[in-house]
């Protein structure tokens, strides 16, 4: 045979070669931790479905943000989780003061000062007793503008208890804009807006609704996107971008890694992308049963993700990733 006359092998021959040429590099610095915090538990209580991940108490969310200074991270994502009891039609625990997510922001807060970066979902599905994503018109539907008032004074209650960005993730049309302008009238434009932008109606969710208790039954198609969609991704990013949004997320990450690509492409801000409640729960619950290797996994899903574009990543596994890209 004629010898070659490229050999690419040469950049992957010894570790220390290929560490040189790696075109992408994960840092902590750039990963988001999504955390739960749950009304009137008295210890942390584990939640079957995503293997190493709890629901917080008031006391333990605020060690796990400790960490997650220590560990370099970029910030922390919480979600509220009330009692049942305190769920109803219009999700109110979500936006009254005393609700566990402002209780558990204002403790985070009081913990970690302005070291780690706070983000707060803004979203009624945790609070509303069908679980839906916002309030439900007469056909049964989830009527948008009234639910975007809600997702407005949640917003500001979140700013109130120490938030430095929330994160509206209920798919509802011009929900970026009316957050911003109420946050401004109430004198919150220090606030950021992290927009879940282009959001599917994803089966990958799963494992979060045991998570946070969802009372769903049914589906969210009616607002959040077809996964047969691309250009539509698009579409949203833009509309958030020009809606204000300070960054735009992709969700879920590893399947819509062509969609991220584009929103990449085309965004004048930042860009975030969610490894999800399901991407992790099959690694993760595959490596229990020792199918496939938990760090090699994450830290290549993780790379991938990086790699098509997103500058920041949400992942269950943020403080094992920083341990390990140490
Ligand atoms: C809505 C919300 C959801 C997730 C984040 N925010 C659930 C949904 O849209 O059904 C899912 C996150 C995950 O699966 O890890 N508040």
């Amino acid at each position: 045979m004629t010898p070659p006359v490229r050999r690419p092998r040469r950049l992957r021959a010894t570790p220390a070669i290929r560490r040189l040429v790696a075109e992408t590099r994960v840092h902590p610095a750039q990963l988001l931790l999504p955390v739960f915090v749950a009304d009137g538990l008295s210890e942390p209580r584990s939640i079957s479905s995503m293997p190493g991940v709890v629901q917080h108490t008031l006391d333990s969310v605020r060690a796990e943000a400790s960490r997650a200074v220590d560990a370099g991270l970029g910030g922390i994502v919480l979600f509220g989780v009330p009692e049942p009891d305190d769920k109803d039609t219009t999700g109110s625990a979500g936006y009254s003061d005393d609700g566990i997510l402002n209780r558990a922001i204002a403790a985070v807060r009081s913990e970690t000062g302005d070291d780690l970066p706070i983000f707060a979902d803004t979203c009624l599905d945790e609070f509303t007793d069908h679980g839906h994503c916002g309030v439900l018109a007469d056909d049964g539907s989830v009527a948008n503008d009234a639910t975007v008032e809600l997702y407005v004074r949640q917003a500001v209650s979140q700013a109130r208890a120490g938030a430095h960005f929330v994160a509206p993730s209920g798919m509802m049309d011009g929900q970026v804009a009316a957050i911003r302008s109420g946050l401004d009238l109430a004198g919150y434009e220090g606030v950021g807006i992290l927009a879940y932008a282009v959001k599917y109606a994803s089966a990958f969710f799963g494992p979060f609704r045991e998570a946070v208790g969802s009372s769903l039954r049914g589906d969210r198609r009616a607002y959040q996107q077809d996964p047969a969609n691309r250009r539509e991704g698009r579409l949203e990013a833009s509309l958030d971008e020009l809606e204000g949004a300070d960054m735009l997320m992709v969700k879920p990450a590893s399947h819509y890694l062509d969609v991220l690509a584009d929103v990449a492409a085309q965004s004048r801000v930042p860009v975030a992308a969610y490894q999800v409640s399901g991407e992790y729960a099959m690694i993760a619950a595959a490596a229990e049963r020792g199918w496939i290797d938990r760090e090699a996994a994450l830290t290549e899903a993780v790379t991938a993700i990086v790699r098509a574009g997103a500058d920041i990543v949400l992942t269950y596994a943020a403080l094992d990733l920083a341990g390990w890209l140490r």
